[in-house]
């Protein structure tokens, strides 16, 4: 049984941006999976490889996203995640170094921590904002 399994009420209101959270998910889960079943570094460092490259697709299309609605919090949600970039790449490279110890799980629980942060709060708030635009053309 997946650990992070996907739940309706993560729903972000667009089946697109539903659907990259989903995958992203399962990557994750499959990143913990990995770390659980003691995989060697290459299996591990090629899972982060492709949560990785996905989370920037989906950032790109989740910041385009935004544009298209003219979200006025785009700047902020933009800074927030090139910060997440940041701080995942920083932990890829000392994944790739070696310097880390446990370092999927610390990775791992970046990401929750992430989801909990960005994702069910910061992410939601576009949500809201579409909502609320629906209803003014309706
Ligand atoms: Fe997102
Ligand atoms: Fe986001």
């Amino acid at each position: 049984m997946p650990l992070f399994l996907w739940n309706e009420k993560y729903s972000v209101g667009n089946a697109r941006m539903d659907r990259h959270h989903k995958k992203m998910l399962n990557l994750l889960d499959k990143l913990y999976e990995a770390a659980r079943q003691g995989q060697g570094q290459n299996v591990i460092e090629d899972v982060i490889k492709k949560l990785g490259d996905y989370t920037q697709y989906h950032f790109q299309e989740e910041e385009a996203l935004m544009a298209r609605i003219n979200y006025p919090d785009l700047p902020a949600h933009k800074a927030a995640h090139q910060a997440f970039i940041a701080d995942f790449e920083k932990l890829r490279q000392d994944i790739h170094r070696g310097n880390v110890d446990h370092a999927e799980i610390k990775l791992s629980n970046m990401i929750a921590t992430w989801w909990k942060k960005h994702v069910l709060k910061m992410d939601k708030q576009y949500k809201i904002f579409i909502k609320n635009q629906n209803k003014q053309n309706q």
